[in-house]
């Protein structure tokens, strides 16, 4: 039988492929990638096919249509180092059954109240931003907002406030992050030996693990029933053998939600200012509509409908950096895609930042443009064009809650402030396992005359 004709693809090195340039610039190389050959791509990828998709059709028959034959590829291998088989890393029948207990925890009613402790910690925020205001001191944007969205995950998840370990997240979390990001492409052998790096990093895990087990002892201990993920975890009953879950597991999905629930969304907040200082008319288009539907009121989850140019700015802002840049999947058997057979144990790939840029989907696709997400444009895009928050069976759970906590912050930043990026300043995307503005954002925070 002939071999199989795969789609073009750039040639690489033998038996390698093209991991060198995957691990020093992926981001690069599946642009051109998706530039040179067309919509679906050939990329070998060490011992693996891989398969580089930017047609929504494709992308959906992976994610939706046909995901029974798709798991988590093996680059998901480091974050389980990290966060364990939680709901982010695991598979089949458990994923399933840990997916239907987390999701009434994300129900709108439920929204509806974590929009009340997301207001109030971004209130708590701001009040500490006043001193800052008045010096004119520069803040570190990204970790402020990193500080923000962990005090949020963690009230709204586990119904805490981090208190004194705050400290150990703060310092444990960066650390853990960017030893999985820059390992993401390595192989196990590469993360045990005794290097400083890993060295730090298993230091840090066990650090940040003794938290999220007194987080869990505690609430055993004291039989607490917060209406929260963690006591709907907690609560939990296997059907067949009525056992609840194990401390280890219990660790798995905290430390998930931890990561998931934060990361990306403080990303998704810090790219949007960046955006904006420098689009001057949409950010005075948000403070305008932030003033004329809540003035100077408490922003809640009722006004969020109410803020549309709050909410396209953000979705322009996850278009151009999305905090998850990139997911793959490794195909369970042979597959058809794009006209081409996709043998079994293939890595798919697709890439948000990279779909999000074809000009074919996104006319002029450079430009900061947040009317690309008026209903009228919204309406013609293929489902699969715009996929921040992935898609299919295993789409983030957390997209909702995502874009409401990210909503109201914006309105109560834009109630009190205008935040000024220190000019001069060289910010690159930086994919580690999601997209940071590197080395960071310095910015002054304006007052705004009421
Ligand atoms: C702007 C913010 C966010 C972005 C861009 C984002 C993006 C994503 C993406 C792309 C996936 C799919 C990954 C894949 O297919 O491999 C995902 C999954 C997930 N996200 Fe999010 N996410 C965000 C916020 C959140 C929040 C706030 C939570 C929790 C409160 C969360 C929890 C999760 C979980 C648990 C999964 C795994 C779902 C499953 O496989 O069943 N995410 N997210």
């Amino acid at each position: 039988m002939p071999a199989p004709a795969f789609p073009p693809g750039p040639r690489g090195y033998p038996i390698i492929g093209v991991l060198p340039q995957l691990r020093s610039d992926p981001i690069r190389t599946f642009l051109d990638a998706a530039d040179r050959y067309g919509t679906v791509a050939y990329l070998k990828a060490g011992p693996y096919h891989g398969f580089l998709l930017s047609n929504p059709a494709d992308i959906k028959h992976v994610l939706q249509d046909n995901a029974r034959n798709y798991h988590k590829s093996p680059l998901y291998e480091r974050l389980k180092d990290g966060i364990g088989n939680g709901l982010l890393t695991s598979e089949d029948s458990f994923w399933l059954r840990q997916r239907r207990l987390a999701q009434p925890a994300f129900h709108r009613q439920r929204l509806v109240t974590m929009a009340e402790a997301m207001v109030s910690c971004t209130e708590q925020k701001l009040e500490r931003w006043d001193r800052a205001a008045s010096s004119g001191e520069i803040i570190d944007l990204v970790a402020e907002m990193m500080a923000l969205t962990q005090a949020i995950i963690v009230r709204t998840m586990f119904s805490t406030d981090l208190g004194a370990t705050a400290e150990v997240v703060n310092r444990t979390w960066p650390i853990i992050n960017r030893r999985i990001g820059e390992t993401f492409w390595s192989t196990k052998l590469e993360t045990t030996l005794p290097l400083p790096a890993n060295r730090r990093m298993r230091n840090a895990l066990h650090e940040l693990e003794t938290v999220v087990y007194r987080i869990i002892a505690d609430r055993r201990q004291t039989r607490r029933d917060e209406p929260d993920l963690l006591s709907m975890f907690l609560s939990a009953r296997d059907d067949e053998t009525g056992t609840g879950m194990t401390d280890r597991q219990l660790r798995d999905e905290v430390m998930t939600m931890l990561l998931a629930g934060h990361e990306t969304t403080s990303l998704a907040l810090s790219w949007t200012y960046y955006l904006l200082s420098q689009h001057p008319e949409v950010e005075q288009g948000i403070a305008d509509e932030v003033d004329r539907v809540i003035g100077g009121g408490r922003p809640g989850f009722a006004h969020v409908e109410q803020l549309p140019h709050v909410r396209q700015a953000i979705e322009e802002s996850l278009r151009l950096y999305p905090p998850a840049w990139g997911f793959s999947r490794l195909s369970l058997g042979e597959d058809e895609i794009g006209g081409y057979q996709v043998p079994k144990g293939s890595i798919v790939f697709v890439i948000p930042f990279m779909v999000h840029r074809r000009p074919n989907l996104w006319p002029d696709p450079e430009r900061f443009d947040p009317d690309r997400f008026t209903p009228e444009h919204e309406s013609v895009r293929p489902r699969f064009a715009y996929i921040p928050f992935g898609g299919g069976p295993r789409g983030c759970i957390g997209s909702q809650f995502a874009m409401v906590e990210a909503q109201l912050i914006v309105a109560a930043i834009a109630q009190r402030y205008r935040i000024e990026l220190v000019p001069g300043q060289q910010i690159r995307p930086e994919p580690l396992i999601t997209l940071r503005p590197s080395p960071g954002i310095r910015a002054r925070l304006r007052r705004r005359p009421h």
